[in-house]
C-alpha cells in the first residue's frame, strides 16, 4: 500500500514558528516521522508540503489513482478550503485529517473544519505523534497491520 502525506501552508516553517503552540520540531522531523511509521506499518509514502491550495489539490487528485490513502494536515485551508474538501471527496480514498495542536481549544475560526466531513478520522493536539496515530489508522484500514 502507498500512502500520499500532505502538510499545508506555512508547516514549512515548523520549529521558527509559534514554537509555544507547535513546538520546536521541523517539517523535516515530521516527514522523517512519517517514512518511518509507513515503513513500519508496511507502508510506501509520498510526502509533500505545498504554501499552494492548488498545489495541494493536484496532489490530491494524481492520489486517486496512485495512492491507497491520504494523511492531510491542510493547515489554514482547514478552515476555508471547499475546494481541498471536494478533491479529498473526488479521491474517494481514506483519509485522515491531523492538526498538532487542539484546534477546538484555539480561535473560535479554528474550530470548524471544511475537510473533516471528508475524512474517515481527524486527530488533533497530539502533536507530532498524530501523523504516527493517522498512518497506524490508515494501515489498519488496509489491512496492512
Ligand atoms: C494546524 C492548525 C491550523 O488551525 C493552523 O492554521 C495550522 C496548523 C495544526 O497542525 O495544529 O497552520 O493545522
Amino acid at each position: 500500500g502507498r500512502l500520499l502525506i500532505l502538510n499545508g501552508p506555512n508547516l514549512n516553517m515548523l520549529g521558527t514558528r509559534e514554537p509555544g503552540i507547535y513546538g520546536a520540531t521541523t517539517l523535516q522531523d515530521v516527514e522523517e516521522l512519517c517514512r518511518r511509521a509507513a515503513a513500519e506499518a508496511g507502508l510506501e509514502a509520498e510526502l509533500l508540503q505545498s504554501n499552494h491550495e492548488g498545489v495541494l489539490i493536484d496532489a490530491i487528485h494524481a492520489a486517486r489513482t496512485t495512492a491507497d490513502g491520504i494523511v492531510i494536515n491542510p493547515a489554514a485551508y482547514t478552515h476555508t478550503s471547499v475546494a481541498i474538501a471536494d478533491a479529498l471527496r473526488a479521491a474517494e480514498l481514506p483519509v485522515v485529517e491531523v492538526h498538532i495542536s487542539n484546534v477546538h481549544t484555539r480561535e473560535e475560526f479554528r474550530h470548524h473544519s471544511y475537510v473533516s466531513p471528508a475524512a474517515v478520522a481527524v486527530i488533533a493536539g497530539a502533536g507530532l505523534n498524530g501523523y504516527r496515530y493517522a498512518v497506524d489508522h490508515l494501515a489498519s484500514l488496509l489491512g496492512e497491520d
